[in-house]
């Protein structure tokens, strides 16, 4: 009988990304995914380090294991991903963990297992310069069969300077196009119709092999596989959003028109501090590139608040940038230091906790408006959707999304999952849209 490995995932897409590569590298080593916990024999956890309450969720869950693991003292327990890399072997002080991989050396897996079968600790946090694990057909975890991500690039070096992921998951790097198209091409047959092409900063991708290949150009070979296979990206980074990529998006009807734009902050004096490497300016320039390129083009943020030295001032330039833009939807954090990045070596968290607080919620307040507001507009309009879910609150009802990347809430009739329906809007929640 074939082993049985449960992995958890914390963090972004990517991570989610990551463990459907380690999901696959084990299922050709003797191991089988299993989605009950208590019959594995071996419990990966793969971590986020993006904020500080990511990190405290994590070791949380490492407090549960330790009495998971006294019930069942053959369970073996690792810890992968971003915070693996970040502490290292330090996280051995948490005795019940056995393993420790970073996000480069998954490949390496089996062998660091080997050694934990002989009741030895093993870790492997070297970062790689290379490493796409492009060959590597991702087993598909947790999924409807309609959605799938697939990464085309690892590692950031923008160096933000509150950011901890160019330290976590090393130098950038662009995969090898075809097997990206081979992917897609892949989820298609299997009867996938949506992907979303993932990457810290989609819009630096850059191949040179027999052609150059941007992003755009890579956009472009992806939309042409099937017209109804949808396309998604996240995330472009203001800096390097091209007009070339925003007319690409124009072009094709399956590439969804709906782009998230990280802005950070609406100050272009906090955005100097954060090394963003644009300023408020240019961020409204290219949101007015979108609006005018891609008429109907949702757009979507995410934003810090309480950043080091953050004034009131810089705080309404945030508020006054969001609804300049009329965000559709925002994931706003509040600022928290992560050691050894610019921002920890070279400024001082000085806002304190309520302000940041406070701030915070004034922000969430605005974007729930300003969400309602976009969400009202969509009354009476139609929309093509595709049906992906069933509705959390029914079960007589289903849930698809539009190009625009918005929930809708459909009867279920004769619908079903995959399917593709063109309905009216009739009424909405800041959150979904709804139908009859
Ligand atoms: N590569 C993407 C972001 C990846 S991290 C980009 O550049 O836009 C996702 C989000 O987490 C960031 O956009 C930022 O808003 C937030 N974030 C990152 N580091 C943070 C920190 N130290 N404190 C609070 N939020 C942070
Ligand atoms: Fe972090 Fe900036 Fe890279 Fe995004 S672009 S992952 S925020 S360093
Ligand atoms: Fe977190 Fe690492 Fe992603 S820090 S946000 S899991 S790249």
């Amino acid at each position: 009988m074939k082993k049985k490995v449960y992995i958890e995932t914390y963090g972004c897409q990517m991570n989610f990304s990551d463990s459907e590569i380690v999901g696959s590298i084990m299922t050709n080593n003797d191991y089988e995914v299993t989605k009950i916990i208590n019959e594995a024999s071996l419990v990966f956890i793969n971590t986020c380090s993006i904020r500080d309450n990511a990190e405290q969720r994590v070791s949380r869950r490492l407090k549960e294991l330790r009495a998971l693991k006294k019930k069942n003292p053959e369970l073996k327990v690792g810890l992968l991903g971003c915070m693996a890399e970040r502490l290292q072997d330090k996280i051995f002080e948490e005795e019940v963990v056995d393993l420790i991989v970073g996000p480069d050396a998954y490949r390496d897996l089996p062998n660091l297992l080997n050694a934990v079968d002989k009741g030895q600790k093993a870790a492997n946090v070297i970062l790689s310069e290379e490493e796409t694990y492009d060959e590597i057909e991702p087993v598909r975890l947790d999924n409807n069969g309609i959605s799938a991500f697939i990464s085309i690039m690892r590692g950031c070096q923008n160096f933000c300077s509150y950011c901890v992921v160019p330290y976590t998951r090393g130098k950038e790097r662009s995969r090898n196009p075809e097997t990206i198209i081979n992917e897609a091409k892949n989820l298609f047959e299997k009867g996938y119709r949506e992907i979303t092409l993932l990457g810290q900063n989609v819009n630096s991708y850059s191949w040179d092999g027999d052609e150059s290949i941007n992003f755009a150009i890579l956009l472009e070979k992806v939309a042409l596989i099937n017209p109804l296979l949808r396309i998604r990206f996240a995330t472009s980074h203001p800096k390097d959003i091209s007009d070339e990529l925003l007319h690409i998006v124009a072009k094709y009807d399956n590439i969804c028109k709906s782009i998230h734009l990280p802005v950070q902050s609406g100050s272009s004096r906090i955005l100097k501090l954060m090394n963003r490497k644009y300023t408020r300016e240019w961020y409204m320039n290219r949101i007015e590139a979108i609006k005018r390129i891609i008429p109907g083009c949702a757009i979507s943020t995410d934003i810090i608040t309480g950043f080091c030295s953050e004034t009131e001032e810089d705080h309404k330039e945030t508020i006054s940038l969001m609804e300049w833009v009329g965000y559709d939807y925002a994931f706003m954090f509040k600022y928290s230091e992560r050691s050894n990045t610019l921002a920890a070596k070279k400024m001082k968290d000085d806002i304190p906790e309520e302000v940041k607080s406070r701030r915070l919620e004034e922000i969430i307040d605005l974007q729930r408006k300003l969400s309602l507001e976009s969400n009202n507009n969509d009354i009476g309009k139609s929309f093509e959707i595709l049906i992906d879910g069933t509705s959390k609150r029914s079960q007589l009802k289903l849930s698809g999304r539009n190009s625009q990347n918005k929930v809708v809430i459909i009867p279920k009739n004769e619908n079903q999952l995959g399917d593709y329906i063109t309905i009216k809007i009739k009424g909405c929640s800041s959150a979904t849209l709804i139908s009859e």
